[in-house]
Formats: C-alpha cells, structure tokens, sequence
C-alpha cells in the first residue's frame, strides 16, 4: 500500500551542494516529493523534534549540530515508503552503509550522516507534520 515517510537533508549535506543530487537519487526511486521547503532548526527546535533521543549521550552535539545550518525536510510518498527509504539511504554510521546508497555517498559521519529517515508510519506523520502544515502537503 502506498504510505508516506518524512525525511530532512542535513546541515551537512546541504552545505556541500549534495541537496539536488540526493533529490534526485529520492525522485529515481520512485518516491513523490508531497512537501519540502529549505529551513533551519534553533537548537530548541532540533531539541524538541529529537525528544525522543533527550536521555542519549549523543543528544546534545545533534541539536547543536541539527541547527548549525539549513536543512531541507521533505514528505515523500509511495509503495512501502517507510521501509523502502530506508534502503535507499543505508545504515545510520556510513562505515555500515551499502554501496549506492544515499549515506554511502554523502554522509561524513555517524552524526553528520547527511539525511533522516523515519523509523516507522507513526513517526513519519509526526515528523511531517512537525514541519509542514496540511494545505503544504500535496
Ligand atoms: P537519525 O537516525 O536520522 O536520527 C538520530 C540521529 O542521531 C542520527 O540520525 C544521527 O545523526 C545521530 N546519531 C545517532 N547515533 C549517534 C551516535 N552514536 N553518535 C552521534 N550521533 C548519533
């Protein structure tokens, strides 16, 4: 069945001019851009969107880091989309990561590893609608 993920190109992967090369890698496997926008987080704002990682050592750095820079969050749609995405963008640490996929690629470290995927369809509505309001979603 046709679901939904969210997803975010990170700080450091926007940065780096990686932002149309991974829309592109998103688009090709056949995923439907349903919303997306170029933003950035406060560190408040990373804070509450990554409150279910607040008792992590890593907790801290990743908002910091979260809100260093522009990010582009993305609602994407298609068969199987939640787990389908998260083959297209490969382990969490990029050392893990499979040939061809998008951390593989572009990601520079288990923190800054360049894009979000959801975890589940619960947190992909959650997240999208941390975001995007429902007359953006298309
Ligand atoms: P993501 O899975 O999208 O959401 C949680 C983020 O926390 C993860 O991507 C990384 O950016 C970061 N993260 C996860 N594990 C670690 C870790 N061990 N050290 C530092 N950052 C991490």
């Amino acid at each position: 069945i046709t679901n939904r993920t969210f997803t975010m190109i990170k700080p450091d992967a926007v940065e780096a001019g990686h932002t149309g090369a991974i829309i592109k890698m998103i688009e090709e496997a056949g995923f439907r851009i349903v919303a997306m926008k170029k933003t950035k987080m406060s560190s408040e704002r990373a804070g509450q969107f990554y409150e279910v990682h607040s008792e992590r050592p890593f907790y801290a750095s990743l908002c910091e880091y979260m809100s260093s820079g522009a990010i582009v969050p993305m609602i994407l749609e298609k068969e199987n989309a939640v787990a389908d995405f998260r083959k297209l963008i490969g382990a969490t640490n990029p050392a893990n990561a499979e040939e061809g996929t998008i951390r593989k690629l572009y990601a520079k470290s288990i923190e800054a590893n360049a894009i979000h995927g959801s975890d589940s369809d619960e947190n992909a509505q959650i997240e999208g609608n941390f975001f995007f309001s429902r007359t953006e979603q298309f």
